[in-house]
């Protein structure tokens, strides 16, 4: 997404703590300089542009009815929404789980003030927001049945040690969905390292043990990319 409004705070860790990481010289000013598996690493959205996650025209551009129908969650499901923001998703996700709840999560304590906000403008009781840290979502062990990335991954400072911790927060056999803009397009007006390539999601998400089940193209400009954490 083009955004405008960044965190320098949030990008300023970029120091590799372990040998799948890779600093360049070279690289996009909307990035980290910070490489995982051949991918540069996005700058984080600073909360300051909470605004723009909650602009009107994401209703067609991303079509978020339809990725919650896509999913088709059980109303005892617990959902962690990883990089919630402002609660897009999470607010969307909510009602259907009558019996089960979302946890959301986020690193900025920011954008959790703002969901507490709107849950209790809207009295909303089943969604928990967690404040994650740079390298663990925070999640209970085994307690996850479907975690949900939208627009989130591709920013993620230390993919994958974060992915290992949502890794251990999913019950066996739960699902990881990835819902980012199709890096294939050319012709889709995204910032580049905003945008994901499926061959590359599914080589990270492989790196840490987690199995392809489906890609499904029917949003607009993303791919919705389901995987399953193995029952053993
Ligand atoms: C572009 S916003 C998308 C928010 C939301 N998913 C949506 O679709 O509106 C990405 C969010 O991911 C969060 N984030 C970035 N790195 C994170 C990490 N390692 N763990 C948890 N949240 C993270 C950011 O703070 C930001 O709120």
């Amino acid at each position: 997404m083009g955004y405008l409004l960044l965190n320098p705070a949030m990008a300023s860790a970029a120091s590799p703590s372990s040998t799948v990481y890779e600093q360049r010289r070279i690289h996009s000013p909307d990035g980290l300089g910070k490489f995982y598996m051949d991918r540069e690493i996005a700058k984080v959205m600073g909360h300051t542009g909470a605004f723009w996650l909650e602009r009107p025209s994401r209703e067609t551009e991303e079509q978020p009815s339809k990725v919650v129908s896509i999913l088709n969650f059980k109303p005892d499901d617990v959902v962690a929404d990883i990089g919630a923001g402002t609660g897009y998703m999470s607010f969307r996700i909510s009602p259907l789980l009558t019996k089960g709840k979302v946890l959301a999560v986020d690193l900025q304590p920011e954008m959790l003030d703002i969901i507490e906000f709107l849950k209790k403008e809207n009295n909303i009781t089943n969604v928990e927001p967690i404040l994650a840290t740079l390298t663990n979502p925070n999640l209970p062990p085994e307690s996850v049945d479907l975690a949900l990335m939208v627009d989130a991954y591709h920013e993620f400072e230390y993919p994958q040690e974060t992915m290992e911790g949502i890794v251990r927060g999913l019950k066996p056999g739960g699902r990881v969905v990835l819902v980012e803009y199709r890096g294939e397009n050319p012709f889709i007006m995204i910032k580049p390292v905003h945008k994901m390539t499926q061959r590359q999601v599914r080589k990270e998400m492989q790196a840490v043990g987690l199995v392809w089940r489906e890609t499904k193209n029917l949003l607009p400009q993303q791919h919705l990319i389901v995987f399953e954490k193995p029952q053993a």
